[in-house]
């Protein structure tokens, strides 16, 4: 099989695009692909300062690299979530990363904001580990991009994560979620910063191989509190009709987008916590909230 742009030998085929390539033309296809999302949505700006979120798994340290290739000034920013043996794990693949690249790379510890770690605060509420951990990662890349003058916070998700979350919200008919499903979520206060999602028109498979033939080290593992499993239905759905049915994926999403703008927002009116002045819909945000909880568990064992 021949490369599609060249005489090389192809290492892969994408269906969805029709197309087969070699080393070098995937990689620059990769490239495109997020420069034409970051395009078509509007989603960062030359010599804006970009905060990247990185968990040490393949698709937040494959967007740091593709948007330190095209040019963005990136910055890397890790949390130290507390779960035992993956954390470590993560950490190290982080730091080795930016390492190799001479990047910046700041840290922030959830056990020195909440006195424990995800595991041990989840344990202390009787909650899953990851029902915590979410917003507990939302708050502090906020938090940190808006004390330390980032303009946008980026995150790794794909074409195969987004997807299966829209299917999600589809089949539970969550319109509120839907509303705010987007590869951009713009700044509306000072306190709130952009949101942005550059890999979502790259499937998890073309992010994999991006990693392996740059090559990218990344940590395999997923959490073991797997949160991922209630997607994971979905992006088997997706990948069954994608089999049959090349690009489904692709134009499920891109035609979710087109229509996404007539869909009603149901966004409650944005307020400040009356705690630590970030946007919330209560008066105290769910972080505080969080901690208020936990310093009572600790009273109780007293
Ligand atoms: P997840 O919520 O685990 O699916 O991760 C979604 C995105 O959040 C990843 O692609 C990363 O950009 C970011 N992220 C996840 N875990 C961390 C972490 N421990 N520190 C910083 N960013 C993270
Ligand atoms: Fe954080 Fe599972 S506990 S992703
Ligand atoms: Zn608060």
């Amino acid at each position: 099989m021949k490369c599609r742009k060249c005489d090389e030998r192809a290492v892969i085929r994408i269906r969805a695009h029709n197309l087969a390539l070699c080393r070098e033309d995937f990689l620059d296809f990769v490239l495109d692909r997020v420069q034409k999302a970051i395009r078509t949505y509007r989603l960062l700006q030359k010599g804006e300062r970009v905060l990247v979120a990185l968990s040490g798994g393949k698709d937040s340290l494959a967007a740091f690299d593709i948007l330190q290739r095209l040019g963005y000034q990136v910055e890397a920013f890790h949390i130290e979530l507390g779960i035992d043996g993956f954390s470590e794990a993560s950490l190290e693949k982080v730091k080795a990363f930016v390492r190799e690249r001479g990047a910046t790379l700041h840290l922030l510890r959830v056990e020195d904001e909440l006195g424990m770690g995800v595991v041990e605060a989840a344990r202390r509420l009787r909650r899953p580990p990851c029902s915590l951990c979410g917003m507990i990662k939302r708050y502090l890349m906020n938090r940190f991009a808006y004390e330390r003058g980032f303009s946008a916070v980026v995150t790794g998700h794909n074409l195969d994560d987004e997807g299966a979350t829209l299917l999600g919200n589809l089949l539970r008919w969550q319109t509120g979620y839907l509303s705010r499903q987007a590869p951009l979520l713009p700044s509306s206060h000072p306190r709130l910063i952009k949101k942005v999602k550059p890999l979502v028109l790259l499937s998890e498979r073309e992010v994999l191989a991006y990693c392996l033939l740059r090559p990218i080290s990344y940590l395999p593992d997923r959490c073991p509190y797997a949160k991922g499993a209630t997607s994971i239905p979905q992006k088997e759905a997706l990948n069954l009709l994608e089999l049959h049915s090349p690009g489904t994926k692709l134009r499920f999403y891109q035609g979710f987008l087109q229509v996404r703008e007539s869909i009603p927002q149901e966004e409650g009116e944005l307020r400040e916590c009356e705690v630590c002045g970030f946007l919330t819909v209560r008066e105290k945000c769910q972080f505080c909230t969080l901690k208020e909880r936990l310093n009572a568990t600790e009273g109780r064992r007293r």
